[in-house]
């Protein structure tokens, strides 16, 4: 079997599908998808070369809805009970060395029932591609990862992404820790955003103690807190109440005031981060006033997404930001936008300044 795999939120299949299909399209790439609902993976059949192509030139960034990309090697099915590692390292016989092993299946709860299976022959299955010298003797980071994903007990999908191009954890999940202080859940979701979003070699750079920040929609301040654990000054502004331990860290003033309105007094704001449940039109519209008025340097904001046609929305959002700041001849700005492990009927997008180098 030859082909890209991506992992995704169970039900984004067909946005997913979507995605990859004019992605690769555009380097060339005409392949077809097959895929099951809610299995929250998706397979995008090409050939060989191809794939390893997709694998090292479609940038992991640009894609919304993929959290992974694996160049797929083979399918292994019927894979006896009592040794299921002599097949898939059969099936890898040939493989470039790779410098690390995921063992993974899909996120779904057919997926997680698998864990235990996943755990159990990790090492196992690590030795003997060692010692068949497809696996480097220590873990590196610089070689591809190999992937095992496994569909069932008798089944799974093998294959490898470019270290430079992948999402850098296990099943393409981040591991998320919202601050302490945090009165709500929705801090996980900016939490994630500077974790995945934000360039690691930009990231002391662009986030950093005593920036200023607006949080607009901040009630009951989830995502005031991951700013304040930042070390930043927030001006949050909602007229719902803010949790009052938010309030006595002294970094916090709390404007109620109509977020649609709100403008700092001073232009010293490095981040915008924007929850307002409003329509997605408008909170983009907003951000994009924010940038092209010289207001803030980093925009990070929710853009909730309609029942249907989830891909071809989110690239009308995209293009009409893009589309404002070309008409403004505004230049030196990049834009991302992903569907988080913690987002569900949102997107996240990234609107940020490019640093000076
Ligand atoms: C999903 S909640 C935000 C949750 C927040 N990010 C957190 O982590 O706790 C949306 C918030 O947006 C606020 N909101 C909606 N429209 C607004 C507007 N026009 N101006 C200011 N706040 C608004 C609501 O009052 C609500 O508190």
């Amino acid at each position: 079997m030859s082909g890209v795999l991506l992992y995704c939120r169970a039900g984004f299949e067909s946005e997913c599908a979507a995605e990859i299909q004019e992605k690769a399209a555009a380097l060339g790439i005409y392949g077809y998808c097959k895929t099951q609902p809610d299995s929250a993976v998706v397979v995008f059949h090409c050939k060989d070369e191809e794939a390893d192509h997709i694998g090292r030139k479609l940038s992991i960034q640009q894609l919304v809805f993929a959290r992974q990309l694996i160049v797929l090697v083979a399918e292994c099915n019927d894979l006896p009970v009592d040794d299921r590692v002599s097949p898939l390292v059969a099936a890898l016989d040939g493989m470039q060395l790779c410098g690390k092993l995921w063992v993974e299946s899909a996120d779904t709860n057919a997926g997680r029932s698998l864990s235990a299976l996943c755990k159990g022959i990790t090492n196992p299955l690590r030795k003997a591609l060692r010692t068949k010298e497809l696996l480097t003797p220590q873990e590196v980071d610089n070689r591809p990862v190999l992937h095992v994903m496994f569909r069932s007990t008798s089944s799974a999908l093998v294959g490898y992404s470019y270290s430079y191009n992948h999402a850098p954890y296990i099943m393409g999940i981040p591991r998320i820790r919202a601050p302490k202080l945090s009165p709500s859940r929705s801090a996980a979701k900016l939490a994630e955003a500077f974790k995945v979003m934000v360039p690691a070699q930009e990231l002391e750079q662009r986030v950093s103690s005593g920036m200023n920040a607006v949080d607009l929609g901040a009630c009951p301040g989830g995502w005031t807190s991951v700013l304040v654990a930042q070390g930043m000054m927030v001006s949050a502004v909602d007229n719902g109440a803010i949790d009052e331990k938010l309030m006595e860290t002294g970094q916090v003033t709390h404007y109620r005031e109509d977020g649609f309105v709100f403008r700092p007094k001073r232009r010293n704001v490095q981040w915008l981060v924007c929850d307002m449940v409003e329509k997605p039109v408008r909170v983009a519209h907003l951000m994009t006033d924010w940038f092209l008025e010289g207001y803030c340097e980093n925009a990070i904001f929710n853009l909730k997404l309609p029942m249907k046609k989830r891909y071809a929305a989110v690239q009308q959002y995209l293009e009409a930001i893009k589309e404002r700041l070309y008409e403004a001849e505004m230049r030196g700005w990049e834009l991302t936008a992903r569907h988080l492990y913690h987002d569900r009927e949102e997107v996240t997008v990234y609107l940020r300044k490019k640093l000076k180098s």
